[in-house]
């Protein structure tokens, strides 16, 4: 089963800053998940629309400039990166999973998949663009065939992995609280992996392992690691 570090290893060190994909790539993570908004030309990594979490400053994302983006600090600490930013640090050493948090310009979005294949050793199957909004996962595929996508959901649909298999996807990523092994074997029938979000705790990922889950997001992944390690093959 595969560890994610959610938001890099965000119980160590400020979520989506270099610092936490540092300390997910220290962990032998197999895969960083960041979140992706637009502004203006760029991609920046930050997950939420509001700033008052995770820095100092009041209000929304999106009135901000992206000199005032750059002047922010995540918990007074870490800068936030642009996606570019993130990528050269990975740098091809595990899979990243693009979590598209806003609208994004396809032509932008691409060109930063470019930049990672041709500038930042990556293959492109170690690029994985997922969303809860599946018309940009299909506007993407679209223009891009051979993008691995990734469906997200935190819902049990009545017809399980139906919507990832119309969207072309690579896998479907389901929360916690709601996959079941009738899910897990759904997706697998139709040639998905199954991936969920967010595991932290050891219980949890005993099941999931148990369940035949191909991956998880974990916020700990040298904990997850541990876990798994002592469980029998
Ligand atoms: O991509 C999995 C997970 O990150 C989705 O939820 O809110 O943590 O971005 P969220
Ligand atoms: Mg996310």
């Amino acid at each position: 089963m595969k560890i994610i570090a959610h938001r890099g290893a965000s119980f160590e060190a400020p979520e989506n800053t270099l610092a936490a994909f540092g300390r997910a790539l220290d962990a032998g993570a197999d895969g960083i998940e960041l979140d992706v908004y637009a502004i203006e030309d760029e991609l920046i990594v930050f997950h939420d629309r509001y700033l008052e979490r995770l820095t100092a400053t009041p209000g929304r994302l999106c009135d901000l400039t992206l000199a005032q983006v750059r002047q922010l600090k995540i918990f007074g600490q870490q800068r936030i990166p642009t996606l570019n930013e993130a990528l050269a640090f990975i740098a091809g050493r595990c899979l990243v999973n693009i979590e598209l948090k806003g609208p994004v310009d396809i032509q932008r979005m691409r060109s930063c998949l470019d930049y990672a294949v041709q500038a930042c050793q990556f293959a492109p199957e170690q690029l994985l663009v997922s969303s809860f909004n599946h018309h940009w996962l299909q506007q993407l595929k679209r223009q891009q065939p051979t993008q691995v996508i990734g469906a997200l959901t935190t819902c049990c649909p009545l017809d399980y992995c139906v919507f990832a298999e119309r969207l072309n996807a690579w896998s479907v990523h389901i929360d916690v609280d709601f996959v079941t092994p009738e899910l897990v074997a759904d997706g697998h029938q139709r040639g998905l992996q199954v991936y969920v979000f967010t595991v932290d705790e050891a219980h949890d990922i005993e099941d999931l392992y148990r369940m035949g889950v191909d991956g998880i997001f974990t916020n700990h992944p040298a904990h997850a690691r541990n876990v798994l390690a002592g469980l029998p093959v």
